[in-house]
């Protein structure tokens, strides 16, 4: 043991050197620096041996730093504050992602107007910089009828800005194919009828903590006439392609609106997309059940929306014209160009992207509620 008038006598360095030594000899604890990932320098080492020793949680070791090693830490510092915030940023929930851009997108413009500060060409540049979109990144989605066309374009686009998607789809689809195609195993494919309340729930369960996004694209097609050849219309198939069509997307809004208002968010807790079909405007012969259940999802979006406006959950739908999806591909290719060639402009079939884009659109656009939108092309339907 060192004496009083010794300690007093050491620079703090030598004492801790001297303590160490005396209590066990040259055997130290190998220590790392927690900042440059090296050996700690040998001071640093034996203080870290004492610690150890009498069980005291040993402080991070930083090593002495010579100049050149300084600059590196410094820099590496840097960027682990960067990417710190980067990252928490991209965390933001889809209220503060909107709220971000819409408190960026004037204020400064106008404030550094006001001040007649700085040229033309960093105002514009600045406005360039405020014009960019949310990003998606960290928000939570389901999509119904999502293992094939529309539903599957919309969960790939949704996957590919970062969105974590539950795709719900019914028990016989390739809903966990589609979901292995999406980027980063953001996909989870739950399957789902959507006509049943308990498998709704836990679909939207499978989002997580949050949910922010829902689109119904779940839906099915009779093509039979109120009375043929055959008699009058069967009932159970029109009964049933409302059950899908209309109380399925009914269910699943009413239950993800449900969780979504639980988000904070001053002004956007979440949005719903529904889908109808321009025949809810221009059924066709045959299309009786399929265009009543279609006109009914047009008809329920401003009330849901406006049902939804306290809950600040928006609600839109979309009516797409003629898409080239697993609805028409029975048809031979003959037959779909003269479908596509209907259409006035672009004179083809729609992309299901095409869908995807809109839906994306609505999301990131938080003025749009209570809106039904045409995706057709211009296209009319003749009867
Ligand atoms: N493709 C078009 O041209 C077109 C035009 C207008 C409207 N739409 C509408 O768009 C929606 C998507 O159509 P699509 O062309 O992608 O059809 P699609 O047949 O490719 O996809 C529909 C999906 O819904 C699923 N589904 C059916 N019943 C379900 C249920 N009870 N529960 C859960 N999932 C169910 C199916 O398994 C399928 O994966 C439908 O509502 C359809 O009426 C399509």
């Amino acid at each position: 043991m060192l004496s009083a008038l010794e300690k007093r006598s050491l620079p703090i360095d030598e004492r801790v050197r001297k303590r160490a030594e005396t209590e066990f000899g040259s055997t130290t604890q190998p220590a790392i620096c927690y900042v440059c990932n090296r050996d700690a320098n040998s001071l640093d080492e034996l203080r870290h041996s004492l610690e150890v020793k009498r069980n005291i949680e040993p402080k991070k070791l930083v090593c002495e730093p010579k100049p050149k090693q300084q600059q590196q830490q410094q820099r590496e510092r840097r960027q682990t504050r960067n990417h710190c915030m980067r990252a928490r940023s991209h965390a933001r929930p889809l209220a503060d992602a909107e709220t971000r851009t819409s408190s960026r997108s004037t204020a400064p413009i106008v404030s550094s107007l006001k001040r007649g500060s700085g040229s033309w060409e960093r105002k514009e540049k600045k406005g360039r910089q405020n014009r960019k979109m949310a990003s998606l990144q960290g928000l939570a989605a389901v999509v119904t009828g999502a293992a094939s066309g529309l539903g599957r374009a919309t969960a790939l686009r949704l996957a590919a800005n970062g969105v974590r998607v539950v795709l719900a789809d019914l028990p016989s689809s390739n809903g966990e194919q589609t979901a292995k195609e999406l980027p980063d195993g953001l996909g989870t494919f739950v399957p789902t009828d959507v006509t049943d309340e308990e498998q709704v729930r836990a679909a939207i369960e499978a989002s997580g903590d949050r949910l922010d996004i829902a689109v119904n694209c779940a839906g099915l097609a009779h093509a039979i006439k109120t009375l043929s050849k055959r008699g009058p219309h069967p009932l159970d198939k029109f009964k049933q392609t409302l059950d899908v069509n209309v109380a399925g997307t009914f269910n699943v809004c009413r239950l993800a609106a449900e969780k979504m208002a639980k988000n904070e968010g001053e002004e956007n807790r979440g949005v719903i997309i529904n889908t109808a079909s321009i025949a809810a405007y221009e059924g066709q012969v045959g299309q009786v059940a399929y265009a009543a259940s279609k006109a009914a999802i047009v008809g329920m979006t401003l009330p849901m929306a406006r049902d939804l406006a306290s809950s600040r959950v928006r609600v839109n739908t979309i009516a797409p014209g003629l898409f080239d999806t697993a609805l028409l591909a029975g048809l031979p290719e003959k037959v779909k160009a003269e479908l596509g060639a209907t259409v006035p402009n672009p004179s083809r079939l729609g992309d299901p992207d095409e869908y995807a884009q809109l839906a994306l659109a609505i999301v990131q656009n938080k003025m749009i509620n209570g809106a039904t939108y045409r995706l057709d092309g211009a296209l009319r339907m003749q009867p």
